[in-house]
């Protein structure tokens, strides 16, 4: 694992003097430009330490990760190109805006990623959503790909990858190599994902520097089982089973 302390921040209102706000821990800084962590914020933090909680029962799980998720997709969106566009306002002024140009699709990495699938679906009306079903084998860790079903156009499109925990990185890689041979450029797919390790991220974004992840919080390390520390343990049987 990785060694160096984790990062600890004022968390709480600035009206408040910081003698009275609550130190917390925050995520870790990276120096891959490819890589975007979510603003610190008090409400953030309060997310991910509901969901890290151990005695978090799973209707206030998924209830705290979708919060999150939503957070992720809103600031994802936000790294897709927009047009000039004016629009006339009802009382007849015009207001020069924006809109978004280019089609996206969804692809979840199953079974995990698929819980972020209605976050999106909740931004980006009748979005295209493909699967790929890679497993990470119990002893050796490595990823395992099953299955895969993608939009028929999706070198086309701007493809938006989900899957919440991001350890060794293996199965985020796998997915991108999946995508490649698809025909989709690395500087079109966005990473979304809740909790990274630093050793994850630093694979990927020398492997994949033009792909962009958009992530909550860089966690402090991995442990002898490739499990992310502090983490919040197994992400899909703690969504789906647990
Ligand atoms: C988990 C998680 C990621 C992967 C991360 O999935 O959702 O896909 O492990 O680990 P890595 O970065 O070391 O590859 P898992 O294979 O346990 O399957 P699940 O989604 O069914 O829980
Ligand atoms: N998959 C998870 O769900 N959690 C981890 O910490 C690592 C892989």
């Amino acid at each position: 694992g990785v060694s160096s302390p984790a990062p600890e921040k004022d968390l709480g209102p600035t009206y408040r003097p910081a003698a009275e706000k609550p130190t917390a821990t925050v995520s870790k800084e990276v120096p891959f430009e490819n890589v975007h962590i979510l603003p610190q914020t008090p409400q953030l933090i309060a997310l991910l330490t509901m969901i890290r909680d151990r005695n978090t029962e799973r209707g206030d799980f998924i209830f705290y990760s979708n919060r999150i998720i939503r957070l992720l997709v809103e600031e994802g969106l936000n790294h897709l190109p927009v047009v000039a566009h004016s629009v006339t306002t009802p009382v007849g002024k015009d207001y020069a805006g924006v809109k978004f140009q280019g089609k996206i699709c969804g692809v979840s990495i199953m079974r995990a990623g698929e819980s972020m699938e209605q976050g999106l679906r909740d931004c980006c009306r009748s979005v295209r959503i493909g699967k790929i079903l890679i497993q990470r084998n119990e002893s050796t860790c490595q990823p395992h790909l099953f299955y895969e079903k993608l939009p028929t156009d999706i070198a086309d499109r701007w493809v938006l990858l989900l899957d919440p925990m991001f350890a060794t990185g293996g199965s985020a890689m796998m997915a991108i190599e999946v995508l490649k041979a698809k025909g989709v450029p690395e500087d079109r797919i966005l990473f979304l994902n809740i909790i990274a390790s630093p050793e994850g991220v630093g694979n990927f974004s020398k492997k994949f520097p033009k792909v962009r992840v958009v992530t909550s919080f860089i966690d402090q390390g991995l442990n002898e089982k490739n499990y992310i520390v502090p983490g919040l343990g197994d992400f899909g049987d703690r969504f789906y089973t647990l």
